[in-house]
């Protein structure tokens, strides 16, 4: 008896671990894990042993937030590391993409690109600003410039472009249009971590850039982002504005927010640094053995992007085109067949989300190159230490996929 109620015993926890498997693989759950599993990123993790000294430094201080020594550290840091001049740390990119829009004093109408994380676009709405879709470029993906003048109106207070991927956005031509018309330029620069143009940072450009230190970025701080701003009065007002308008201990001046960084991210981001290096060549081997392997396949055009020396690898996104034997979608169907969990970035388009999908701007005729683009692309799993042969598994499928 005792011995029937032990196996009974164990079977409940066989069935419990089972249960618990499977809640804990999400919307994936109803796939059979047939194959170890390849996701589209993993965040880069520092040996936790490094980490305990931080943390030991933070408990004997208990300085946990509001700018300690850690956020003072990591805004130096990066400073130097990123080559600009001014770092505003916060506790995410979305917050940090809606305080530069009142930083800066947006409202009316700002012009932006659909193809994009719905973030970008949700700053705009929470501001009680009107985005206005203007279509992208086929090569970088990202705003079209030589469509953004037709797109002012007399209500247009900025352009909020995207460097989608980590590529640059036409920088030069953009800041033309914005002097032409009086616009301010704030970049959604959330993949662009590290990103040089003509021998500078990339954030240099425009008036404002927006980081996101999120998991699944180059760079992650857990969470996080910040604002990369151009002179010590405007990073003055940012901090103010993250700091619900507090000026000093009794004095508020506006209606801030809370988008404070806690000193446990900021102090993970420094150690995080450390590492930069090796992150950045890790990515670019996955990139090259996409790159050297996928090349040729009929149907199937690689990112331009990533041939570039200034890439920082952040995404590995392929268009599959109409000559393949297969759409990406059944693409993607069949990589996840292979437990391969490949992303559609971006699609659907923020343009047909509810909320946005009736502004004149989103119809489909205005953006005729994001709605293709984002019907066609694929990002393939790329992070640091994504070994040869689960890439093998990857380029298996797809090279199986042209031959159907
Ligand atoms: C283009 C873009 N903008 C903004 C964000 C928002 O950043 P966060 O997740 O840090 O709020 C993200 C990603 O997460 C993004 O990909």
């Amino acid at each position: 008896m005792v011995r029937y109620l032990q196996l009974a015993y164990i079977g409940l926890q066989i069935y419990a671990l089972e249960v618990k498997n499977k809640v804990n693989l999400g919307w994936h759950n109803e796939i059979k894990m047939k194959k170890k599993p390849i996701y589209v990123t993993q965040p880069y993790l520092p040996d936790l042993n490094l980490f305990y000294p931080y943390l030991e430094a933070i408990w004997k201080s208990k300085n946990i937030t509001n700018g300690g020594v850690f956020h003072q550290k990591l805004e130096a840091s990066l400073c130097e590391y990123l080559g600009v001049q001014h770092v505003s740390l916060f506790c995410n990119g979305t917050i940090a993409l809606m305080v530069a829009l009142q930083a800066l004093g947006i409202s009316g109408e700002v012009i932006t690109s659909p193809y994009s994380f719905v973030a970008t676009t949700n700053s705009l709405l929470w501001n009680g600003i009107t985005p206005v879709f203007c279509d992208i470029d086929p090569i970088s993906m990202n705003i079209d410039p030589f469509k953004i003048e037709k797109a002012v109106t007399n209500k247009t207070s900025a352009i909020l472009p995207v460097h989608c991927y980590g590529t640059p956005c036409n920088v030069e031509e953009i800041q033309k249009i914005a002097e032409n018309h009086g616009l301010k330029v704030i970049y959604d620069a959330a993949h662009a971590f590290g990103v040089e143009f003509k021998g500078q940072s990339l954030l240099n450009y425009g008036d404002l850039s927006v980081l996101s230190f999120h998991a699944t970025k180059v760079f992650n701080t857990f969470e996080g982002g910040a604002i990369i701003s151009h002179s010590l009065e405007m990073k003055k007002r940012i901090d103010q504005l993250k700091n619900f308008g507090f000026v000093d201990e009794l004095t508020v001046v506006e209606s801030g927010i809370n988008g404070k960084m806690s000193e446990v991210n900021a102090a993970f981001g420094l150690l995080q640094l450390k590492s930069m290096q090796e992150v950045a060549s890790q990515r670019k081997m996955v990139s090259d053995f996409y790159n050297f392997n996928l090349e040729g396949i009929n149907g199937i055009e690689l990112p331009a992007g990533n041939y570039s020396s200034a890439s920082n690898h952040s995404y590995y996104p392929i268009i599959v085109k109409s000559l393949f034997p297969v759409g990406r979608d059944k693409l993607y169907e069949l990589l996840q067949e292979q437990s391969i969990f490949s992303r559609r970035y971006f699609h659907p388009l923020i343009s047909d989300f509810p909320m946005y999908k009736n502004l004149s701007s989103s119809t489909p005729k205005n953006l005729p190159v994001a709605k293709q683009i984002s019907d066609q692309v694929l990002c393939l799993p790329i992070y640091p230490g994504l070994e040869n042969k689960d890439l093998q598994r990857i380029i298996d499928v797809i090279k199986k996929a042209s031959l159907l």
